[in-house]
């Protein structure tokens, strides 16, 4: 597999106001090969801006470096940026021109001229799928679309690779789909090399050849979606929704022994314990291998109590439980 991008040692340490350092990003290694989507997955504050600043030669490193292309972003910048498209997670456009006008005016920034700049504009626009708009101002554009001009212009020079920077966040389920169609098309149609981040799992999950998982400055997994959720063991999580009926200490270490015996589960009823009469999620949480097989016993474990079960729901290992497993926290929060 060949590397279009690899950083090593990527690291930086931002100052506070106050003179306390801050090290956004620890010493990451990274490969990304030709032609996957790759996707930087964490939660706010992780470091994937810094991360990606960093890899575009936005941002130096406090140490480290990134070629791209064979081109280290620190020493030969030029080159490193000509196989590149950025598109930033902060929309930068003038708004007061036009869509066509805002494609126009980076496309002069990236050295394209006359009829070539025209005819990759159209190209762009349609891309884009804002052609029928391109003389509005893009101020009087929906967020969606604004991001959509923004991506165009990160595409306009036909780079080998794409970084985007959670370029789903604030827009509509509607523009949302549009713009995850538009990185699957460009990789499956052009070939491209993208770099996204994003800190929705079903978004890594759905475009991903491969995923980092990066958490406190740090890379913490690197894989297929499918290596990466191995390496849970291939639990399924099974929610039984209890609402407000207490949920029994006991109940809950007979779940664990008898499910030991069918499967192998661990529980986890949060709300119970301590505050058994405040069952304050409503949920009983068993995760299990196979745990289709669990659920009928699970079923009869509970009803056995006294407790009505309103719904049932089973979860199959994805990249939430991979996260949870590895930093004992939900990315969500
Ligand atoms: N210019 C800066 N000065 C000081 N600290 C910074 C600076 N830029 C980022 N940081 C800090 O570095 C850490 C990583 O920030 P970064 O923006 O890379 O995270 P992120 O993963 O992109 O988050 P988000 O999902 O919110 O965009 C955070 O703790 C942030 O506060
Ligand atoms: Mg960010």
């Amino acid at each position: 597999m060949e590397n279009l991008v690899e950083a090593r040692g990527l690291t930086k340490t931002f100052k506070r106001a106050d003179g306390t350092p801050v090290e956004a990003v620890k010493n990451i290694d990274l490969d990304i090969h030709k032609g996957e989507i790759f996707s930087l997955l964490g939660p706010n504050g992780a470091g994937k801006t810094t991360t990606i600043s960093m890899i575009s030669g936005l941002l130096e490193p406090s140490a480290g470096d990134a070629r791209i292309g064979g081109h280290s972003i620190t020493q030969q910048p030029l080159d490193a940026k000509r196989l590149l498209g950025v598109v930033p997670q902060e929309i930068a456009l003038y708004t007061e021109l036009s869509a066509r006008r805002n494609l126009d005016f980076f496309g002069r920034m990236y050295g394209l001229r006359g009829s070539e700049l025209q005819h990759r504009i159209d190209e762009t626009l349609d891309f884009i799928d804002l052609k029928d708009r391109q003389h509005d101002k893009v101020d009087t554009f929906s967020g969606g679309m604004k991001r959509r001009v923004n991506i165009g212009v990160g595409l306009l020079h036909r780079p080998q690779l794409v970084y985007m920077d959670e370029p789903t966040v604030g827009v509509d389920p509607q523009s949302r789909r549009r713009i995850l169609d538009t990185v699957l098309r460009l990789r499956n149609e052009y070939g491209m090399t993208v770099l996204y981040t994003t800190h929705l799992m079903e978004e890594a999950q759905e475009l991903s050849n491969r995923v980092g998982i990066i958490d406190h400055g740090e890379i913490i997994a690197v894989g297929t979606v499918g290596d990466l959720v191995l390496q849970v063991g291939e639990q399924d999580r099974l929610v039984f929704e209890v609402g407000n009926q207490p949920v029994d200490e006991s109940l809950l270490r007979r779940i664990e022994n008898d499910v030991e015996g069918i499967t192998r589960a661990v529980y986890d009823a949060p709300g119970a314990g301590g505050e058994l009469d405040d069952n304050a999620s409503g949920q009983i949480v068993v995760y299990a291998r196979r745990g289709r097989r669990a659920l009928s016993p699970l079923i009869q474990i509970i009803n056995g109590a006294g407790l009505e079960i309103s719904a049932v729901q089973v979860k199959e290992p994805d990249l939430e439980a991979v996260f949870l497993h590895l930093t004992g926290r939900a990315l969500r929060d």
